[in-house]
């Protein structure tokens, strides 16, 4: 054969092998086919318009315009880290996702916070009625730096769907004491290396300001995060803070861009993050979990009468088998589902960190028992499911 003629050929075999190979599905296991979908299949791959598992990891979700749209992690193979930015689907029944594109994307500036490489996560967009712009927030981590730096970051965009422009990230709150925090807990001297973590004497120290006292000055630590729109257009950001111990809860300015100054610690030394709030009847309703990393663990409820508290812990409001690991997933958001009433979905990732991109996402429907959210699972189950009444 001729050289020409043996490339030829070899080309002619890789275009029969690729073929092959594409038809047959093995190319990409997260591809599907695009059949319209219908219900919801927790932990399955869940294929959006172009037939490709949804990367929308740490998912925030806004209803616009008779629109959802899903903001999440990019995730890629290998790596936790952000290699692309935060992604954005739209869907008008929350079965059917269409890839709107990356919404905010990572900086090719070794000098900017969101440079490729760094570490975004659990981005959320509110939408400011006054200004007309789209606000999203995200927990930021340097790059290189692991989980240390618990900054907030910020970014606006005239359109739901991007690009957002980054505005800037940092601790929280810096030079502000919570309102609930007592005198005595801002003039006390004791600090983190005087008590030993786990003990009830650490636990107090911590609900009298430990770790407020220390990150004082340089601004709070702001982690696992969710954003919340109050019936009075009034916003507040909800954050793991103090090493993962306890979660702040922070007012935001008119213009949702910034913080207003005001914020309250809630269950202080309790180790929740990823928290996802809801309100209904007046009562707002927060679920989240435990602090073990990327493995799954108990969900927790709180309640209050107020977002300024008090907040009161409930038990796990799932149940049934699985209940113990949130069924194998952590919570992200809470949507309520529109033109439903009380209908509103728990919505978790199931983690795969050995291969980020293969993450899944786990919806549930919240139903109520004596007042309280109740979570069970469903191999598959569709909105119809609010509109009937003998489902627990
Ligand atoms: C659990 C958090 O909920 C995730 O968002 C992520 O930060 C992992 N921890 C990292 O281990």
């Amino acid at each position: 054969m001729t050289s020409n003629k043996r490339k030829f050929s070899l080309l002619l075999s890789a275009i029969v092998l690729a073929v092959a190979i594409s038809a047959s599905g093995f190319s990409n296991e997260l591809s599907a086919q695009t059949t319209p979908l219908n219900s919801f299949k927790p932990g399955e791959i869940w294929p959006d318009d172009n037939g490709v598992h949804i990367n929308a990891h740490g998912g925030g979700f806004l209803y616009h315009d008779g629109k959802y749209y899903w903001f999440g992690e990019h995730k890629g193979e290998r790596s936790n880290a952000a290699f692309v930015g935060v992604t954005c689907y739209s869907s008008v029944d929350l079965y059917n996702w269409k890839y709107e594109g990356v919404a905010l994307a990572v900086s090719d500036d070794p000098e900017s916070p969101i440079v490729r490489g760094c570490v975004i996560e659990r981005p959320k967009v509110i939408y400011n009625e006054k200004t007309g712009k789209f606000v999203m927030y995200f927990h930021l981590e340097l790059r290189g730096q692991g989980y240390t730096a618990a900054h907030s970051g910020r970014a606006v965009s005239d359109n739901v769907t991007g690009p957002y422009t980054f505005l800037g990230a940092g601790r929280v709150n810096a030079g502000v004491w919570p309102a609930n925090l007592p005198e005595a807990g801002r003039t006390a001297t004791i600090t983190p290396a005087d008590v030993r973590s786990g003990t009830p004497a650490w636990r107090a120290a911590i609900a009298n300001g430990l770790y407020i006292r220390r990150d004082f000055e340089g601004g709070q630590m702001a982690r696992d995060q969710t954003v919340f729109v109050d019936d009075d257009g009034k916003a507040y950001h909800i954050y793991a803070s103090e090493e993962n111990y306890t979660l702040h809860i922070a007012e935001l300015t008119d213009d949702y861009l910034n913080y207003t100054g005001k914020y309250i610690f809630v269950a202080p030394g309790g180790h929740n993050e990823a928290p996802a709030i809801f309100k209904k009847d007046g009562t707002y309703f927060m679920i989240t979990s435990g602090c073990t990393g990327w493995e799954p663990n108990a969900a927790r409820l709180l309640t209050a009468p107020d977002i300024w508290g008090p907040w009161t812990l409930h038990p796990n409001p799932c149940v049934g088998e699985g209940a113990d690991l949130t069924f194998h997933s952590q919570g992200t958001f809470i949507l309520p589902v529109q033109g439903k009433k009380d209908a509103f979905i728990f919505m978790a990732d199931r983690w795969r960190p050995r291969n980020p991109i293969d993450g899944r996402y786990v919806w549930l429907p919240i139903f109520f028992e004596n007042g309280l959210p109740v979570l069970k699972w469903f191999d598959e189950w569709d909105l119809s499911i609010f509109d009937k009444t003998d489902t627990l």
